[in-house]
């Protein structure tokens, strides 16, 4: 049997020992051997639950145990996450993680100590939940370079954009009931405000250049500003809105960014709803390709984790390459990205013309206000002109 530790017992961790259990015969057979989950790490003790045993609090009696050879770190947050982390790969165990916020932070230097000890960190859960596509990019796609990545990251405000299409809610009431069904947290701001689908698109982005992207870096905007009226223009030019998290590889370097897009039928994500997520791949030689699925959840988050395991297991005496290196790819500048950009405003079609020259109308019906459609241009030639036009009540871009 290979012996096995859980850092934080949480939905994931919790997630990860009952998959062990569940399918501990088949996982077995895909290794040639069993793996035992020996301690569970927590502040909190387990009366009555399967593993009670097994908890420990000194995250010491792992690092010093020998015979554990994997460690799950599900606690989330960077700290103390990195520091138990880094320990358990200079003692020399393999870890695999769930936490977006660690990997998109900390990620270059735990791969490279991962190299330097010979062993591995793996973090296919981080991004897109139980989707594959962490190790598509580093194992599969490694012929291409890859081109783009869009992606529906979040699937909390990918519930709250459908539901908010399909019934015409407003923001406020379709929050509510995502954290009424357990879809968002009590503060949901790390959610609609973008930054964990910046995280997510920084650490593909890592992945897609072999270099460090910073999260700090990439242009972020949430869903909050959304409302029911700029739903009710989005189905009168048969589009939805999707909060996306892209990158780009362009002549000026890598574009990244995290907003509300608005998307026509014909986009590969449009008929991506509910808690799902799905991320677009552009390969140079590839062409397209899509990863879709749960992207959040227990279990499927913990197939991911314990999918990791099984590659460890595989590899206990091998690096897997991860090509991530801490050098720092500087992203190409925002204010050139090129789009074009829905507007409602107070003031009158003319002045709008005036302004932005030649743009599509939108009548969605809505009295006192003016939609439209502008041409492509750079964001800072937008930002020029949106300082002209007054009465702007909404902005969303729109989708290629
Ligand atoms: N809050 C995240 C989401 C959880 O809604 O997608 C998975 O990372």
């Amino acid at each position: 049997m290979i012996k096995a530790a859980v850092m934080g017992y949480g939905t994931i961790g919790s997630g990860v020992a009952e998959v062990l259990n569940i399918n501990q015969e088949s996982i077995a057979a895909k290794i040639g051997e069993g793996i035992e989950l020996k301690y569970v790490l927590d502040v909190r003790d387990f009366p009555g639950d399967a593993i009670q045993e097994k908890v420990v609090h000194d995250v010491n009696v792992i690092v010093r145990d020998p015979e554990v050879k994997i460690v799950v770190e599900t606690m989330g947050g960077v700290e103390p996450a990195y520091t138990f982390v880094k320990s358990m790969l200079e003692a020399g165990k393999h870890v695999a993680t769930s936490n977006k916020a660690l990997v998109a932070d900390k990620g270059a230097e735990l791969i490279a100590l991962a190299k330097e000890k010979n062993v591995n960190f793996l973090f296919e859960a981080s991004v897109g939940g139980g989707i594959p596509i962490i190790r598509p990019l580093n194992s599969s796609l490694t012929a291409d370079e890859i081109e783009e990545i869009t992606g529906i990251l979040n699937g909390t405000t990918n519930y709250m954009m459908t539901r908010m299409a399909e019934e015409g809610v407003e923001f406020q009431d379709v929050l509510k009931d995502a954290q009424e069904k357990g879809y968002a947290e009590k503060d949901p701001t790390a959610d609609v405000e973008g930054y964990d689908a910046c995280r997510k698109i920084a650490i593909l982005t890592s992945l897609a250049c072999g270099q460090q992207v910073d999260f700090q870096e990439i242009h972020t905007e949430g869903i909050t500003k959304i409302s029911a009226v700029d739903m009710k223009y989005a189905k009168k030019m048969g589009r939805v809105i999707k909060l996306l998290a892209l990158s780009r590889k362009t002549d000026g370097g890598y574009q990244a960014m995290v907003a509300p897009f608005l998307l026509s039928q014909s986009h590969p994500l449009y008929h991506v709803n509910d808690v799902f997520n799905a991320i677009f791949v552009r390969g140079n030689v590839l062409g397209d390709a899509m990863f879709y699925g749960s992207g959040a959840g227990k279990l499927p988050t913990a197939s991911a984790v314990v999918a990791d395991m099984v590659d460890i297991a595989r590899h206990l005496d091998k690096n897997i390459w991860v090509e991530w290196s801490s050098k720092k790819m500087a992203l190409a500048d925002f204010k050139k990205a090129e789009h074009t950009f829905f507007v409602r405003t107070s003031s009158d079609p003319k002045t709008v013309s005036d302004v932005f020259g030649e743009v599509d109308f939108t009548d969605a019906g809505i009295e006192g206000e003016t939609g439209f459609v502008t041409s492509v241009m750079t964001e800072e030639a937008f930002a020029d002109k949106a300082k002209e036009l007054s009465g702007i009540l909404s902005v969303i871009r729109v989708g290629k």
